[in-house]
């Protein structure tokens, strides 16, 4: 897969690709993570990517020619259309099916602005999805597109080790972890749950999905209203 990442501030994703999981993964070569200046596309002899809204008001739009020619460059590289994916407010809200949607595909084309607004011909003739990482306001796209980088590659096979991708198995079940310890069984007097301490396998496993039931309910009840319970589900939460 490629993930290239258009941006007015290529510099914010160096620490962010070079760390951690992201780099593993772009070293094993199962993704190839480019942060691209727009800027460099631009026609504008002052190297302008934005100009003053048509009809007056506050703020500056992003021009749509630095960004169709960007696009268009990234894509003469590869045979298919990528996605092409707008950060922004207005966007879907990001979710883990999402991520599940995008590690499916060859290449995705992330679009960070930092301005007021985008030229509308930009939405509707070259971006194919958008996206927002919640209900607040940022000061660009940059940290969604981290956001959705990472949630993207950590999906892709080879990437997380075994003991990982369970997790995300976990999550992908629609419910919440159950809590986990580590030694000390007794740390200041705070014991670990004596069924975790019992060797009993099967007891050990009813109780981490009794648990990831309860905190589900407690915190995200809304998660709970999509997904189908089991009688015995539903007798856990009734006791
Ligand atoms: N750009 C600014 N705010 C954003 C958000 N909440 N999600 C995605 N992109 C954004």
């Amino acid at each position: 897969m490629k993930i290239d990442v258009l941006t007015l501030f290529p510099e914010m994703f160096t620490g962010v690709f070079e760390s951690s999981i992201l780099k593993q993964a772009q070293e094993k070569e199962l993704v190839h993570l480019n942060a691209c200046d727009f800027r460099q596309y631009t026609d504008n002899k002052h190297l302008k990517v934005d100009d003053y809204p048509y009809g007056g008001g506050a703020g500056m739009v992003l021009r749509p020619q630095p960004l169709f020619d960007a696009v268009a460059d990234l894509q003469t590289k590869t045979t298919k259309k990528p996605r092409v994916v707008l950060l922004c407010p207005q966007g879907e809200p990001y979710q883990q099916s999402k991520a599940e949607e995008l590690s499916k595909e060859d290449h995705i084309v992330l679009l960070c602005g930092h301005y007021e607004g985008y030229d509308e011909r930009i939405r509707e003739y070259l971006v194919t999805d958008e996206i927002s990482i919640g209900d607040y306001v940022l000061t660009g796209g940059e940290m969604a597109a981290m956001v959705v980088v990472d949630s993207v590659v950590r999906l892709l096979p080879g990437v997380l080790g075994n003991d990982e991708s369970a997790k995300s198995d976990s999550f992908s079940t629609g419910l919440l972890e159950h809590p986990h310890y580590t030694r000390p069984a007794d740390f200041r007097g705070m014991r670990v749950p004596d069924v975790l301490l019992s060797g009993h396998h099967a007891h050990i496993e009813e109780w981490r999905a009794k648990e990831s039931l309860k905190r589900t309910w407690q915190r995200r009840p809304d998660l709970l209203e999509k997904k189908h319970l089991t009688a015995e589900e539903k007798k856990w939460l009734l006791q």
